[in-house]
């Protein structure tokens, strides 16, 4: 039954709303050493409520400038364009997670926006405290780890339903339920995502392996920052209930990131101060 599933899944996947022009060229310009502030500033200035939210992210005390940031230019040279990026990232997958699914898991569907949002924020700031040299990468790799639960929420939602119930009433992993009634997991669905909306291959791999780091080969740093720090959301009970609890660090994961269990309550501890600044979220187009 699982093969069927997916198979039907997948197509599914390939009918999914590919990402808006505007978007892609501006992550690719994002991208290309050749292009300048100018051009960035260009095509975001052609959006007005990403123009809006660029000014909002520059003025907020998560970049703590002392004057106040009135123009796109003054905020693409202070934010960087990797921060553009992300932003930019964000604000088209919220649309996509928050608009374009239609409603009946209205509820779930924020829950799990807010947890995304959180892991991503946890990501960023693992990822800087490691200097590890893309912080942002891992902003959106967090960001995006779940998007294959806003997949099956929607496209599978009777066995969405019996994974739920697995997980909330037989003490199982989602990993675990999403096998037995799938036959593949979250992870396989949003990293097929990742691919038709032409994400960098770390980007896909951190999608697909969030729940086994050790078998990544592009960036197993960045695939281990961003278990780290889901299974650190999860914990902290940000989103969806009973999952969290039985949620475990891959070894993998702390080896590669040389991190012991005293570092890592220490990052919980301060994790958990960057979650209560409401300024670090939200971020996104609403
Ligand atoms: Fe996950």
């Amino acid at each position: 039954m699982g093969k069927i599933i997916l198979d039907n899944l997948i197509n599914k996947v390939e009918d999914m709303p590919i990402l808006p022009d505007r978007i892609s060229k501006i992550i690719s310009l994002t991208e290309d050493p050749d292009s300048t502030i100018k051009d960035l500033e260009k095509e975001i200035l052609m959006d007005q409520s990403l123009t809006s939210e660029i000014l909002k992210l520059a003025n907020s005390t998560y970049y703590g400038y002392a004057r106040s940031i009135s123009t796109v230019s003054e905020a693409t040279v202070l934010l960087g364009s990797q921060a553009i990026k992300s932003l930019v990232l964000a604000s088209a997958v919220s649309q996509f997670l928050i608009k374009e699914l239609p409603d009946g898991y209205g509820l779930e569907k924020y829950a799990l926006w807010n947890q995304s949002q959180s892991c991503a924020i946890i990501s960023r700031f693992i990822a800087k405290k490691l200097k590890y040299p893309k912080a942002e990468e891992a902003y959106i790799s967090g960001l995006l780890r779940d998007i294959g639960k806003t997949i099956l929420n929607y496209y599978v939602a009777k066995e969405y339903g019996t994974i739920i119930n697995k997980v909330e009433k037989e003490g199982k992993t989602f990993i675990e339920a999403e096998e037995e009634t799938l036959g593949f997991n979250h992870g396989e669905i949003g990293a097929k995502v990742a691919q038709k909306w032409n994400f960098p291959l770390a980007l896909v791999e951190s999608i697909l392996y969030h729940h086994s780091p050790e078998l990544s080969e592009t960036d197993p740093k960045l695939v281990s920052i961003v278990h780290i720090a889901d299974s650190i959301t999860m914990m902290l009970g940000v989103g969806l209930g009973n999952d969290g609890l039985s949620y475990n660090f891959s070894e993998f994961a702390l080896k590669t990131l040389n991190l012991d269990g005293e570092a890592i309550e220490k990052i919980i501890y301060e994790a958990t101060d960057y979650l209560n600044d409401r300024d670090s979220f939200n971020i996104v187009v609403s």
